[in-house]
């Protein structure tokens, strides 16, 4: 039981780089993955139309509950236990993955009340799963909603701007200020560094770099598509990258 969640600027390959998890891990392992996106992209990067497949999304079932649209027999339950009931609604359940989307964000009025009870069903919920996989919204403010109170690994994955080495560096330390558990902070370069630059990371964060991911016409044209990365043939460029960056964690870790 691990988790991992992804950070960084928008558009900065986060969600390409949690699919890409997601493919790597899936052969050997269970995975649980959770987009917090409000944008909802990765179950359509992995292939997954969660309208279609008529599976809410958390914060749909979170104002259903508040305005009392519950079956009747759940009427009489306090907020929670009804919120534990519907989350079945919820759960995508895959080929080797579930998945589920915590949606649009909550109103103010709301905010601290859900989260808190995702963070106790989130723990619960990922036991059952070799791999928790966590997309996260560009920016930092999701950090705030604090959906999950301890991580295994937290990926930055850094564009070449210095606006992407100041985030990266502010993500640390508001996770540190939350109180957000983690044992380890990568940084990654994503595909549109070039092979040199990425060596500056680590000298400018001071966090562990572990490589780079390579630029991927073919993942280019698989989103453009709508097509799953889940497919991706495995020589992919940005696959392998994705591969090497795993294999490297893990070389370390035999290492220690
Ligand atoms: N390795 C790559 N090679 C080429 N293009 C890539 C690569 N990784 C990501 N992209 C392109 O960059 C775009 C953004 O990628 P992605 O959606 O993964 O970023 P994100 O950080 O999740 O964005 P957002 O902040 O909007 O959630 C995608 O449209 C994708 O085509
Ligand atoms: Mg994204």
């Amino acid at each position: 039981m691990k988790s991992i969640v992804s950070t960084g600027r928008g558009g900065s390959g986060k969600t390409s780089f949690i699919a890409l998890l997601a493919k790597y891990l899936r052969p050997k392992n269970s995975l649980l993955l959770i987009d917090a996106d409000p944008d909802e992209n990765l179950a359509e990067m992995i292939g997954v139309n969660l309208e279609k497949e008529k599976i809410k999304t958390i914060s749909s079932v979170l104002f259903d509950i508040q305005k009392g649209e519950v079956p009747e027999e759940l009427k009489s339950l306090p907020r929670p236990n009804q919120i534990e009931y519907m989350f079945h609604t919820c759960l995508y359940e895959g080929t080797g993955f579930d998945l589920f989307s915590l949606g649009t964000k909550w109103t103010v009025g709301c905010y601290c009340h859900p989260n808190n009870i995702l963070r106790s069903i989130i723990p619960r919920l990922s036991i059952n799963y070799d791999y928790t996989l966590i997309d996260s919204p560009a920016g930092l403010e999701h950090l705030n909603r604090k959906v999950t109170s301890e991580v295994n690994d937290i990926f930055a994955i850094i564009d070449p701007s210095k606006k992407s080495f100041d985030n990266v560096k502010r993500a640390g330390r508001i996770a540190e200020e939350i109180g957000i558990k983690y044992n380890n902070f990568y940084a990654v370069a994503n595909y549109r560094f070039s092979q040199e630059m990425g060596g500056l990371i680590e000298k400018k964060t001071g966090l562990r770099y572990l490589g780079k991911i390579n630029y991927d016409k073919s993942l280019e044209e698989y989103t453009f598509n709508g097509k799953s990365l889940l497919d991706l043939p495995e020589d992919s460029p940005a696959f392998v990258s994705v591969k090497k960056i795993m294999e490297k964690i893990d070389q370390e870790k035999k290492e220690i």
